[in-house]
Order: structure tokens, then sequence, then C-alpha cells
């Protein structure tokens, strides 16, 4: 394949090993063997969804997807939304079986990322907040998935996925792939722009001919519009409770099929002799039967450039592709519109130097300040202290976001080299107040070399600070 008809693998590709940014999402139900051996097979990597599923269902869709390609993939589980015993085993299964990666969402399981790790699989965390993203890099997490708000399925966070996306680069150090509403090429390249090492597809992916989901649900997905799409806690039987999913409307939503929340338990479907309940989060699958319009019908914000069910090979190459060409867009956006002997490009890479210098320099200690904060949030059993901490990491995973959207500005990155191991940041609450004077002079320089909107920004910011800070 011609190299501008691709995309550079990123670090991320290196860990999980494969040769696109490009992640299958682990949807329960729906991304079974053939979807995931599919997303592998052709270069990305796959996510078997087995939240719940029993151990010999496990056993045998990872041995499907070796029957079906040589490629590395992975195993989706979710602790907060499985018993614990179960869990466990399928924690110790997946080792067993030595897949590549685990992929881990809701809260944040810290031995479960333990036990994974110290297995030496890569541990993979979906999560809703800059805050969450800290914790699972705490706990071990090899990597973060930010998920916005747009997404399919349960949706942790309500953060749109731009800003979300800039608030988790921003406050971590491991890789960040993106989730939420993406679904063309277009898609991809913007969060791959912005700094994501990989997006991460679920509708695009299940309204393929490989997904495991029932006909009935791929053709709402078609048919319908981002705009239908809403999060509700209708579909709550086998969650825990206020865990909100984004679906397509039916009788559920309209409120035609009772209260959610009272009714008595009813069997609306069957799926190999175990019940599929009302209001349960079973979404249709094709080993199901009943009352599938019922079920609840997930489908993310990317919905609208979903115009026909075709192969998962046929999507990602389109969205390779279409990512490929919105990325040397970008690129040559990003050139000067000036005669190229004037050397316009370099002159502004000079005059931009400082300040991105100075920018660079503010994240590193907004980065340092945030793990600290975490920590001492996490650690003391002062509740006056605790509270303080919340206020001012809330304030400062924003202004992280907010760094890295001023230094994309400039056509630069945050630099990794820049991050501190977390060992360094171990300073009292007090001596950390101390260093407050010297952080706020240098929000005032780099928003003294900023311009416009970018100027206003870090200005409110150290408003913020200073609110947060007294
Ligand atoms: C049908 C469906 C089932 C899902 N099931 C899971 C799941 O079991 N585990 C999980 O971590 N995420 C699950 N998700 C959420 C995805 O991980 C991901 O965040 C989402 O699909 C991304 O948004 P998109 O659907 O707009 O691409 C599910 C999503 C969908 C659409």
């Amino acid at each position: 394949m011609p190299e501008f008809h691709s995309l550079a693998p990123t670090p991320l590709c290196h860990l999980l090993g494969c040769r696109h940014p490009l992640i299958l999402a682990g949807m329960g139900g729906v991304a079974r063997a053939e979807l995931a051996a599919a997303v592998s097979g052709f270069g990305g990597f796959g996510f078997l969804g087995m939240v719940r599923e029993p151990l010999a269902l496990i056993e045998r869709e990872v041995a499907q997807v070796r029957r079906l390609t040589d490629q590395p993939f992975g195993v989706n589980l979710i602790p907060a939304g499985t018993a614990r015993a179960l869990l466990r085993s399928q924690v110790d299964l997946s080792i067993a079986l030595g897949v590549t990666a685990v992929e881990l969402f809701w809260d944040v399981d810290e031995w479960a990322i333990d036990r994974l790790r110290g297995a030496g699989i890569t541990v993979v965390h979906q999560v809703g907040s800059a805050r969450d993203a800290l914790h699972a890099q705490a706990a071990g997490a090899h990597a973060v998935i930010a998920q916005g708000v747009e997404a399919g399925g349960h949706v942790w966070g309500r953060q749109p996925l731009v800003s979300l996306l800039d608030e988790v680069l921003g406050c971590v150090s491991i890789p960040v792939a993106a989730a939420g509403g993406l679904a063309d090429g277009h898609d991809v390249g913007r969060v791959l722009a912005q700094g994501a090492q990989a997006a991460v597809l679920g509708t695009a992916l299940m309204a393929t001919t490989e997904s495991f989901a029932h006909g009935v649900h791929k053709e709402r997905l078609v048919s319908g519009k981002a705009s239908d799409t809403l999060l509700t806690e209708d579909f709550h039987i086998n969650w825990p409770p206020h865990a909100a999913v984004r679906v397509l409307p039916n009788a559920v939503t309209r409120g035609e099929r009772g209260d959610p929340f009272t009714s008595a338990p009813q069997v609306i479907g069957e799926e190999e002799g175990r019940p599929i309940y009302l209001f349960s989060t079973d979404s249709p699958l094709r080993s199901m039967t009943g009352a599938l319009e019922t079920m609840a019908l997930y489908a993310g914000k990317g919905i609208d450039r979903i115009t026909a069910i075709v192969p998962a090979a046929e999507r990602l190459q389109g969205i390779l592709e279409g990512a490929a060409a919105h990325l040397r867009l970008v690129g040559d956006a990003a050139q000067p519109l000036a005669s190229p002997v004037c050397y316009a490009a370099e002159v502004q890479h000079r005059e931009r130097a400082p300040v991105v210098a100075a920018l660079q320099a503010l994240l590193a200690d907004e980065r340092a300040w945030v793990q600290q904060l975490f920590a001492c949030r996490a650690q003391t059993p002062d509740a006056a202290l605790r509270q303080r901490c919340g206020a001012l990491l809330q304030v400062q995973t924003k202004a992280c976001g907010l760094l890295v959207r001023c230094l994309r500005g400039l056509d630069a990155q945050p630099d990794p080299a820049q991050s501190r191991p977390a060992t360094e940041l171990q300073v009292p609450w007090q001596a950390l107040m101390d260093l407050r004077p010297g952080l706020m002079q240098q929000w005032r320089v780099v928003a003294s070399q900023l311009d416009g909107s970018d100027a206003l920004a870090c200005t409110e910011m150290m408003r913020l600070h200073e609110a947060a800070m007294a």
C-alpha cells in the first residue's frame, strides 16, 4: 500500500503490536471472534467484548480468533459490571490464555490492573474524565482511552471528546487513544492530529458484516441519525446504578413500556435458553429472538456517517485513507502560504520557539501539580484537605487541556521528555502552596506571549487558579 494512503504506527501501536492506529472497541456481545479477527487481521487491534461472559465462552472466542488470524488481539472486561468471583476468574483466564492486552472500563479497579500488569499483559483503561485517567495511570495502566460523551453504549463521562482528549493528553504521560462518535477518516484524522495515538471505533464497526449485532440493530444504525440518539438510564438491569447508555429511541425510551425502575421483571427475548429482560443492558444479537426492537439499540453520534453495512476491512480501509488524506491536508495547511524563497516557515518557527518553550515548561509544571494533588487527595485522611485538592485538581486538569490546545495552535505537541517521574512529586501540601507564586508568574509570561482568544483563556485560567487556591 503506498504510504500516503496509510497512517504511521504510533507508540501505542508498538505497545499493542498492530500496524494501524485503529482499535475495535470491546463491545459486549457485539465484538466477538469474527469481528475482532477481522480488525486485527487488517492490521488494527481487536478487543473481544467479554463483559460478564462465562469462562467457556471466553475460551471459545479466543480460540476462534486464533484460528482466523495470527495477529495480536485483546479482551475487554468491566470489573464494576461483573460479580467479583467471575471477574477474578476472567482475569486469571485472560492471563492463562496469554492474550496481548486487556481493556478495562468504568471504575478503576486497582486489583485487576495490578494482577494483569504483573502477569505481563498490556492494560488499556477506558475513562470518561482526566481524573480517572490519572487514577488508571497511577494504578499501572499502560495506556488510556478517553471516551467522549458522543460514544455509543455505556458512557462514563459527560465531556465532549474534543475537550476531554486535550485534558487527558495534558495530564497523563502514558499513550492516549480517543473514543466516541468516530466513524470516518475525517473523524479519525482529527483526533490523531489532536495527539491521540489511536482511534477507538465502536458503532462504525458494529455496522459491519462480521459484527455479532442482530440485523435489526444494524439496519437502525444505517437509518438512524446522530440527533436521534439519547443518553438514558432506562436500560439498567445487569449494571451498577446511574450508568447512562447512548441509544437510538424505541418504545422503552418513549416511556411506552412502563417505569424501568418499578415494573415487575418481564422477559422480552431469549438467547440460547437465557432470558432477556425488559430494561436490561442486553442489545439485540444474532443469537437472540424476541422483541428485538425493544432492547437497547446502542449507537454513537457518528452514525450520520454510516450509510451501509460493509465488511470490517472495507470500512477500515476507507477510514485509513480518509484519515491519511485529512492529516495531509492539516499538514499542508500548516505550511506558509508564501514564496518558498522567503523562508517564512523557518522565521515563523524561530519566532514561536520562546512561547512554545514557555508553554511546554508550564504544562510540565501543571502536570506535576495535578499528579501531586491526585496523590495528596487519595492519601490524606483530612476531608477539608481532600476537598481543596479536588477543587484545585478540577482547575488544573482544565489548565492542562488549555495548554495542550495552545501548543497545538502553534503546531506543537506536549513534549514527553519534559514530564517528571512521580517520585519527584511527593512534596507536602504547604511546600506545594509555596510554589504557587512561581506558577502564577509562569502563567503571566505565557499569557503575555499569546494572542487573541488563547491569551484571554490563559488570563481566565489564572483567575480560576487564584480562586481555587484562595
Ligand atoms: C454496542 C456497544 C456495546 C458496548 N459495550 C462495551 C463493553 O462491553 N465494554 C466497554 O468497555 N465498552 C463498551 N462500549 C463502549 C465502547 O467501548 C466505546 O466507548 C464506544 O463504542 C465508542 O463510541 P462509538 O460507538 O461512537 O464509536 C460499547 C459500545 C457499543 C456501541
